[in-house]
């Protein structure tokens, strides 16, 4: 009976919306895409592992064997949701201003006569741009799952897939500005400035830093789909106050933006139900590439790319954590995850050894301030420092609050990352109205 009613309900708002409201519709294809990749991951997880896509899930006693890259589900069952939305979010211009049959650029007044056209080529521009944008880096996360590519050569690719998405943005908003706030107006005595091509460069930069910064806050079960969830429902927060409250010309964004992130959550929380912990399946590279670049898509072709970042600031925090590691100043391992202690079950901060592979030198006062303000932990033999805690915003909570079970570490950092979101989106607006003297979510209140 259960298996009945969620197709159904798809199905029903998916049918009676599509002439009014392409979010209703997205909620329809969201159920879909739950329901087709909850229905996939069991019977094609086998499969992967039988071509290699396996990997072990090393906070386990004994490190089972499960299938390793199942997002690339998600994101498949995704993409095919998408295609199948097209005709149903662009029903009412079709059968109301399209005459078809051949005859381009026309569209079909009331009273039967055709005029100019009045379908939204625009809309559909940005919609299948970023398709293609997902479509292509999840095809980098395939590669990346496949052959283990090195980080030289995968971590530029994100920008080549992002160029449909910045060519639509040229060509239909176009904004390089930024404003000025108030009280530094009379100074510089103008309201914006233009940043012109380094505002695209600012838009790259996103598509290359929001799918890696998923990917490297990772490794413990549930956490890269965890924070996916948690950021589309932040965004959706977003958009949901805009569309209540903003005025009519921000409706557009927002509502693509939730048209985009909708269905994205349906075949997340599938995924989330198969790899949360004790894990079944891990996600892959797959997963957090294409995550992210769902953000960097709605944000740049939202129009709220810099709100976008805010939500993205534990993972911003993890990246400028990682640096010295990233950067090679101290040995990174090839893994950063917590240790398993099969003892208590509990995890406990990894160490980097510094022993037999030492810090740079200019370096290690620097790891002694950062011990001194307990942000990592060092562990000396004599005064020689011999090991650290590995960076990452994961180790970090375990040497604040302590060793801790694997699930209860994911909802912590999950916890930690939607607080943080509601108070970035509601900082973000009063600052707003505090440096700008207007907010564009309060412009008509
Ligand atoms: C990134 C991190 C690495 C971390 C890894 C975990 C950086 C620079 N890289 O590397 O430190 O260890 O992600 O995903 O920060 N795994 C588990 N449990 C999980 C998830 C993953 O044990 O819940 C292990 C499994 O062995 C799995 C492997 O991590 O096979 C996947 O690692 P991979 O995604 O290939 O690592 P990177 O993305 O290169
Ligand atoms: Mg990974």
């Amino acid at each position: 009976m259960f298996r009945l009613i969620l197709p159904s309900i798809a199905l029903l708002l998916i049918i009676c919306s599509n002439r009014h409201s392409a979010v209703v519709s997205a909620i329809g294809f969201s159920i879909v895409g739950y329901i087709a990749t909850d229905w996939l991951i069991p019977r094609v997880g086998q499969s992967f592992v039988k071509i290699g896509l396996y990997g072990k899930d090393q906070s386990k006693p004994g490190k089972p064997v499960i299938p390793e890259s199942v997002g690339a589900v998600s994101a498949t069952v995704y993409l095919l949701v998408m295609f199948l939305c097209i005709p149903f979010m662009f029903y009412k211009y079709m059968v109301t201003t399209t005459p078809g049959g051949g005859i381009r650029g026309a569209s079909i007044e009331e009273n039967g006569d055709l005029t100019g056209n009045l379908f939204p080529h625009g809309k559909l521009s940005e919609y299948l741009s970023s398709i293609l944008c997902l479509e292509s880096t999840s095809l980098l996360g395939i590669a990346d799952d496949l052959f283990d590519l090195r980080w030289r050569h995968k971590f530029f690719l994100p920008a080549i897939g992002a160029i449909p998405l910045l060519i639509v943005y040229y060509v239909d908003f176009g904004a390089t500005h930024v404003l000025v706030p108030t009280f530094v107006q009379p100074w510089v005595k103008m309201t914006n400035i233009d940043l012109g091509w380094m505002y695209y460069a600012y838009m790259v930069s996103m598509t290359i830093f929001c799918p890696n910064s998923i990917n490297i806050l990772a490794g413990i079960n549930g956490l890269e789909v965890g924070q996916s969830i948690v950021l589309g429902i932040l965004a959706l927060i977003n958009d949901a106050l805009y569309l209540a409250m903003g005025p009519n010309a921000s409706w557009e964004s927002h509502r693509f933006s939730a048209v985009i992130i909708l269905p994205f959550l349906g075949v997340s929380a599938a995924l989330w139900k198969w790899n949360r912990w004790p894990a079944k399946v891990f996600v892959g590279d797959t997963y957090c590439y294409f995550a992210g670049m769902v953000f960097a898509v709605v944000g740049i072709l939202g129009h709220f790319s810099k709100t976008m970042l805010l939500l993205f600031l534990p993972q911003i925090f993890n990246f400028v954590y990682s640096c010295p590691q990233l950067f090679n100043l101290v040995p990174c391992p090839r893994h950063r995850l917590p240790r398993f202690n099969d003892a208590d079950w509990l995890l406990y901060p990894s160490r980097a050894n510094l022993k037999d592979e030492p810090p740079k030198a200019f370096f290690k006062p620097i790891l002694r301030v950062l011990h001194k303000l307990k942000l990592i932990d060092l562990e000396f033999e004599g005064d020689k420092i011999v090991s650290c805690t590995n960076m990452t915003l994961i180790n970090l909570a375990l040497v604040w609050f302590g060793p801790m079970r694997e699930d209860k570490l994911c909802n912590l950092l999950l916890v930690l990352q939607f607080f943080i979101g509601i108070a970035a989106i509601l900082t973000r607006h009063a600052l707003g109205l505090l440096l700008f003297g207007h907010d564009n979510l309060w412009a008509i209140v």
